[in-house]
């Protein structure tokens, strides 16, 4: 029995991706803190969709845990597809983050998914399968007041990239959003100062229908790859636009 994994299930993009797996017919192992919301969503997909759910609680913020769990699953299930969704944005200048919040955001964001990776390569490797890596536009774009988000987004993304090339057997995804409307935010008023928002279920089912083509890096929306380009070229550019337009998170 094959399973697909998905860690932050609980809300926003997870928990769309949660839904649209379980629509197509995935088992799922579904991964984060909140017991009850694993809970009440496992009841929703089982009552709703032909699949199997287990879910576990789990602190991606610590690391100890995170390896006995992962070790756990990995003898119990056959996966065949991860999905990295998890994720927290810190948004402050770079002299008033605290310390917490830079190891707080490194360890949900890089370090857990990367140890969540390697503890299952070989499993997903066995089965010709699929890790999925949410990243974000912010994964080639700097943003001010994001400098550890940014640097922990880069740095998903260049690991997606050196897994894909290590093993040609397994489809690599990348997914870049900008900005998509979940609780993701804790300034309430953001999502309401931004011209465009994405709605999860779009970023949800996009992501699908990437992974059923195998596509490697998907820009939601796809303008982006424009502006990741034109960064490039003209980097000055990009930074006068971006403090302009993007500098208020
Ligand atoms: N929203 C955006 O504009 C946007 C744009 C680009 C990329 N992204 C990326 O998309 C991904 C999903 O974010 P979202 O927008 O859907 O945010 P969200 O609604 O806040 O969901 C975040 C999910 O991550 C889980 N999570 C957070 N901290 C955790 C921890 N310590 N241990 C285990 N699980 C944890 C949460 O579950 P519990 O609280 O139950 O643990 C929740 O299910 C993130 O990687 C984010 O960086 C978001």
């Amino acid at each position: 029995m094959l399973y697909t994994l998905i860690t932050g299930a609980t809300s926003g993009i997870g928990k769309e991706l949660a839904y649209i797996y379980a629509k197509k017919g995935h088992n799922l192992i579904l991964i984060a803190r909140r017991d009850k919301l694993l809970q009440k969503l496992k009841s929703d997909l089982e009552a709703n969709f032909d699949c199997l759910i287990e879910y576990y609680v789990c602190d991606l913020n610590d690391i100890e845990k995170v390896t006995e769990k992962i070790n756990k699953l990995n003898n119990k299930y056959e996966i065949n597809c991860l999905i990295n969704n998890a994720g927290i944005g810190i948004f402050e200048t770079i002299n008033d983050l605290s310390i917490k919040a830079i190891n707080d955001q490194i360890n949900i964001n890089v370090i857990s998914p990367i140890i969540i990776t390697r503890l299952l390569i070989d499993n997903i490797n066995k089965n010709n399968g699929a890790i999925i890596n949410i990243c974000s536009v912010l994964s080639y774009l700097p943003s001010t007041g994001a400098s550890i988000y940014v640097a922990t987004k880069h740095a998903l993304h260049g690991f997606s990239n050196t897994i894909r090339l290590e093993y040609p057997n397994i489809h690599v995804l990348t997914i870049h959003p900008a900005t998509v409307k979940t609780n993701f935010f804790k300034d309430e008023n953001y999502l309401q100062r931004q011209k465009h928002v994405i709605d999860p279920t779009f970023v949800a089912k996009k992501t699908y229908l990437a992974y059923q083509k195998r596509k490697r890096k998907l820009n939601i929306p796809k303008s982006f790859c424009l502006i990741n380009g034109l960064y490039y070229i003209l980097p000055s550019l990009v930074d006068k636009i971006n403090r302009k337009y993007f500098s208020n998170k």
